[in-house]
């Protein structure tokens, strides 16, 4: 199908989700539509990618509300693979280690071990099945898409990677298929991530990052029941930590913070990508 959508003149995008779908995935779908692609979507929760059993466990699944929303949404195919069509040597079987240089190395990478080197191999075979012109992803996993785009250049798959922004809910929480996960009292708390990380804009315009950096974390770990993992201001780029403000011309804070169990993530643009 991909391939006669393509010699047909036609562009083709690939959605990569792990199902639980909610507006950021369906947005992806909106911007893909919106500049004229086919779109296929995929939905697999990847044991590969995660450092964690009870994590997998708990992952929220909903398979049969997701195809109908991908339907509604304008989705043309949906792949919906089984863990032994993707993996049938099993998932212990030995890997291929995917070059993921210094980007795949902080933050997600040093409190997530071989969480990139699962996500490099599921997306590369997701790419490689379906030849996608275009691969959307959202910017609330910031690092994931750096990681994906420098995967795609050592491997040399031949697709263009999309970032779209963070959506999020009307209080500023930024929509995740964890926040299901979050009991009432934690669901109430969770927005003062974002609260905390926007006023943070603003501080930083006469505060040094490290201050910005502590005074984040504090206010972030004063709320109920919330423990901040880490917390890096970083050059959007490289994605290594800076210690000044004119270190990077791009500059983003990226955050991960355990409410109760539920592990939220989220990002902060304090100096923006210029053209
Ligand atoms: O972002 C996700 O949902 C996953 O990491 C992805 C890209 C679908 C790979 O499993």
């Amino acid at each position: 199908m991909v391939q006669e959508l393509k010699a047909d003149g036609k562009t083709v995008a690939l959605i990569p989700t792990m199902g639980a779908l909610h507006e950021g995935h369906l947005s992806l779908v909106g911007q893909a539509l919106g500049r004229g692609d086919t779109v296929v979507a995929s939905v697999f929760v990847n044991p590969v990618q995660f450092n964690n059993a009870a994590d997998l466990e708990t992952y929220p699944r909903n398979e049969e509300a997701d195809f109908e929303k991908l339907r509604n949404a304008g989705v043309t195919a949906v792949f919906a693979p089984s863990v032994s069509e993707i993996y049938p040597e099993g998932t212990d079987a030995p890997a291929p280690v995917f070059d993921l240089g210094e980007v795949a190395e902080v933050m997600e990478g040093r409190y997530r071990p071989g969480h990139f080197q699962g996500v490099a191999r599921i997306v590369s075979m997701l790419l490689r099945m379906v030849e996608p012109t275009r691969a959307y992803f959202g910017e609330k996993d910031f690092q994931q898409i750096a990681v994906i785009r420098r995967m795609t250049q050592t491997e040399g798959i031949d697709v263009e990677i999309v970032s779209c922004p963070i959506k999020r809910a009307v209080d500023g929480l930024a929509l995740s298929s964890r926040n299901a996960l979050l009991s009432d009292s934690q669901r109430a708390v969770a927005p003062g991530i974002y609260r905390n990380l926007k006023y943070s804009v603003q501080y930083s315009r006469d505060h040094s990052v490290a201050a910005v950096r502590d005074t984040v974390t504090e206010a972030i770990d004063a709320l109920e029941d919330c423990r901040v993992e880490y917390f890096e201001i970083v050059d959007g780029i490289t994605l290594q930590p800076v210690g000044s403000w004119d270190e990077a011309p791009y500059i983003v804070g990226c955050i991960t913070v355990y409410c109760g169990k539920v592990r939220l993530i989220d990002n902060i643009t304090y100096r923006p990508l210029k053209d």
